[in-house]
């Protein structure tokens, strides 16, 4: 039987010399290995009352916009600078290779609701700590945030558990 990790691939030096890139286009593009991922993290959220996903840019979007669907909720995207059409707000961050900025519209979280984050990948947590900050910004309670894959070497879990979130991944 395979689990998660077995569909993900590492690719080294991509996009940078040194990092360890782990590509989870293997992983979304099998049938069972995508189902077998969903299942998990729907799984995950079970008894969460979630109102709304809210998936980070890009990865996030795939896996948040399936994980949605299953728990009947609307998706919230975050999404890197420049993209989003309406009234936003934004928040930059520092990424393992790299420094960004994501944006959320203002209406797409209305305050109390309660938001689960998703993303394929949990490295630094810087990412996700944006993304948790443009949630709480607009009113929206951050009810757990889940990945496929962590890197705990890179200490994000830590970084988001020392924020007071729930933290799932589905393999390191
Ligand atoms: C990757 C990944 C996460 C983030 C994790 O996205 O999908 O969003 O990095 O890193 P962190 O925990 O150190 O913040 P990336 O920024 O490469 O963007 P992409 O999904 O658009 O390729
Ligand atoms: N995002 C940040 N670090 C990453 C890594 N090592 N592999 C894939 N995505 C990443």
């Amino acid at each position: 039987m395979k689990t998660v990790k077995d569909y993900i691939r590492t690719i080294p030096n991509f996009p940078h010399e040194g990092i360890m890139f782990r590509d989870v286009t293997t992983l979304f593009g099998d049938g069972a290995g995508f189902s077998l991922a969903v299942d998990q993290m729907v799984e995950a959220a079970q008894g969460r009352d979630i109102d709304k996903v809210a998936g980070l840019e890009a990865r996030g979007f795939i896996l948040g916009g399936a994980i949605a669907h299953r728990l009947g909720c609307g998706f919230v995207p975050i999404r890197k600078a420049g993209k989003l059409p309406g009234s936003k707000i934004s928040e930059a961050y520092l990424l393992e290779y790299g420094e960004a900025v994501v944006e959320i519209h203002e209406d797409a979280i209305e305050p109390g609701e309660r938001v689960l984050l998703v993303d394929d990948l949990l490295a630094t947590g810087g990412t996700a700590e944006a993304g948790i900050r443009l949630i709480e910004r607009l009113g929206g309670q951050v009810v757990g945030c889940s990945f496929a894959v962590d890197l705990p070497e890179l200490g994000g879990a830590a970084r988001l558990r020392a924020m007071g979130m729930d933290v799932d991944m589905l393999c390191a």
